[in-house]
């Protein structure tokens, strides 16, 4: 194999492409957003700073979706991103956050350069095993979930998320519930974890297919909870940008067959990838959710590096996500581009045991 690549995190592929190069890399839909969210590009509008918590009319819309809120409960964010990042920072340095694992590969660092401190429980089948949940859970300040989770692609029991609502409930611990994924669900509809302890992270790169936009949303019951972050925002972005507030809002409006539509298109990638890696010999998760899949892999780093340098595919190592001896693919893309790579894999396995 030629020079061996030093693979340090995602950030060596993000926003590599062309040259025919197939990524199973990035996490971002290859889809259109709605036509909708175009007619909220207005370049002669107001372009003074906004709010810090966030235009009034779209955390209007957005009360809509979850029962019993306002507009007030909701914080608008540059993604979903800064809204975990704003929350961790606004707790006392040194508390504990539990974190499931595999996770999410900017978790374990948002919580650090937040100066708190992860805690692990590993997953069991790719789910919360909540033996070890609640024996954790004690001395921490909070928990992350994710549910549909980037990267295994499970979707948590209804069952599990109403004893971790209960069990935190309880203790007083809080739950950030990052919902990213929540309408690309494959199998039923998504549970909302809910009381005054919940802390609910959402987006809108993912339902409406609009990542660059960056705009995302923090829900909460909890007044401090609004009124700590937005004080963190008023020094650090401050309000987030106004032209993709609008262009959030007006993908709002779209009907909701737009959503069912891409569910569909989801699936039928879904069942494409996961029955071609396990012709392959792979052993995974089937995916219930998202668009990420995560087999098993031996000498996962040597094939990761072989199939980019020598395939022109990008596949991310398990490892950024707390899975070492596994891949993780993103299938955010076309059916035949799938097929094509799934292909160039196959010949790569020919060189590197990788099952
Ligand atoms: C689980 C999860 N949370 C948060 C994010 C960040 O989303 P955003 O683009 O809204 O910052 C991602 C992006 O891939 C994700 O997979």
């Amino acid at each position: 194999m030629s020079e061996i690549l030093k693979l340090k995190s995602p950030a060596d592929f993000i926003g590599k492409q062309g040259n025919g190069v197939i990524s199973f890399g990035s996490g971002q839909p290859d889809l259109p957003p709605p036509k909708e969210a175009f007619q909220g590009i207005n370049l002669t509008r107001d372009l003074r700073y906004g709010l810090i918590q966030g235009e009034t009319k779209l955390r209007e819309t957005l009360a809509h979706e979850y029962p019993g809120s306002t507009a007030d409960n909701f914080v608008i964010t540059n993604g979903a991103s800064e809204a975990l990042d704003l929350i961790f920072r606004s707790w006392k340095q040194g508390e504990k956050v539990l974190l499931p694992r595999p996770y999410y590969y900017s978790y374990p660092p948002i919580v650090e350069l937040a100066g708190l401190v992860p805690v692990y429980t590993d997953l069991v089948d790719g789910r919360i095993d909540l033996r070890d949940f609640n024996r954790k859970i004690k001395d921490c300040r909070a928990v992350l979930i994710n549910s549909p989770s980037n990267p295994t692609g499970r979707v948590e029991a209804i069952e599990t998320l109403k004893e971790i609502e209960a069990t935190t409930q309880k203790l007083g611990v809080y739950v950030v519930s990052d919902e990213v994924y929540k309408d690309l669900i494959y199998e039923r509809e998504n549970y909302h974890i809910q009381g005054n302890h919940v802390i609910t992270v959402n987006s809108f790169s993912k339902t409406y297919c609009m990542c660059g936009i960056r705009v995302g949303y923090l829900w909460s019951a909890d007044k401090k909870v609004v009124e700590d972050v937005c004080e963190i925002k008023t020094h650090t972005s401050m309000n987030t940008n106004l032209v993709g507030q609008d262009m959030a809002l007006c993908a709002m409006s779209a009907p909701k067959e737009y959503i069912r539509k891409q569910q569909g298109i989801w699936r039928e990638r879904r069942d494409f990838i996961t029955k071609g890696l396990i012709d392959l010999g792979f052993d995974l998760w089937k995916p219930e959710g998202a668009f990420y899949v995560l087999p098993k892999c031996k000498n996962a780093r040597e094939f990761v590096t072989l199939l980019y340098q020598e395939y022109k595919v990008i596949t991310y190592l398990g490892e950024w996500f707390g899975a070492p001896d596994r891949i993780r693919l993103s299938y955010a893309l076309d059916v035949k581009q799938i097929e094509e790579g799934l292909g160039r894999i196959r010949q790569a396995m020919k060189k590197v045991r990788v099952i």
